[in-house]
């Protein structure tokens, strides 16, 4: 799929080294809601795990606009769930963050679609997982209105939601 034309906003392609400053300083954290400051460190920690050989998988979105760099990044991986802790792999989206003054043009949107394509791709399918502070309603938003989601307590820390949401295969 040419993620280019998608929305003529964004590339939205996968991590690479030379991105890697510009991840490691990336800025997703919005004023007065600082539960939005956990996605920014995970994402800024996603070049050294990737440089330790961890599982986590990283995709960019590039900013058509000049020098604008890279404006939204999706940070994901294989989870093992169930009571063996490895009876079956499920896609985790652990972070998603989109830089503030380009927000609401559909980048969160497609850098989550390029993150479950790319696990279902890999043979990672099933509903894709998040936790989700209950107070963040943008990423709860998106996951309702772009993905019907589905959203329940989290048995392990009341302030967080966990978001189940699913894509139909595409040809
Ligand atoms: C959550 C976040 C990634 C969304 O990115 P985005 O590129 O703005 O999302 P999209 O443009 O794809 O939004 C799709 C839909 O989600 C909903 N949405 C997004 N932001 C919203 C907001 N501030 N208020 C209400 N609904 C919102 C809307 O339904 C929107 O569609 P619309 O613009 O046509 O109304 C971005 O706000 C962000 O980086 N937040 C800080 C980091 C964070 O909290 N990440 C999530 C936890 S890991």
């Amino acid at each position: 799929m040419d993620w280019s034309s998608l929305g003529g906003v964004a590339e939205i392609r996968a991590y690479q080294q030379s991105d890697r400053g510009a991840v490691r300083s990336f800025r997703c954290e919005t004023p007065g809601q600082n539960f939005t400051r956990d996605a920014q460190r995970v994402i800024r920690r996603a070049p050294d795990e990737i440089a330790s050989e961890s599982d986590v998988e990283v995709w960019i979105a590039v900013a058509e606009v000049r020098d604008a760099g890279v404006v939204g990044v999706v940070v994901y991986l294989a989870q093992a769930i169930g009571v063996e802790l490895n009876q079956e792999t499920r896609p985790f989206i652990a972070a998603l963050g989109v830089r503030q003054e380009f927000r609401r043009r559909g980048i969160g949107t497609l850098l989550k679609t390029a993150a479950m394509l790319d696990m279902a791709d890999r043979g990672i399918d099933g509903p894709t997982v998040s936790l989700v502070n209950r107070r963040n309603i943008p990423m709860l938003t998106l996951n309702q209105s772009r993905f019907e989601a589905n959203v329940e307590p989290d048995p392990d820390d009341p302030s967080d939601l966990v978001v189940t949401a699913a894509i139909e295969p595409v040809d």
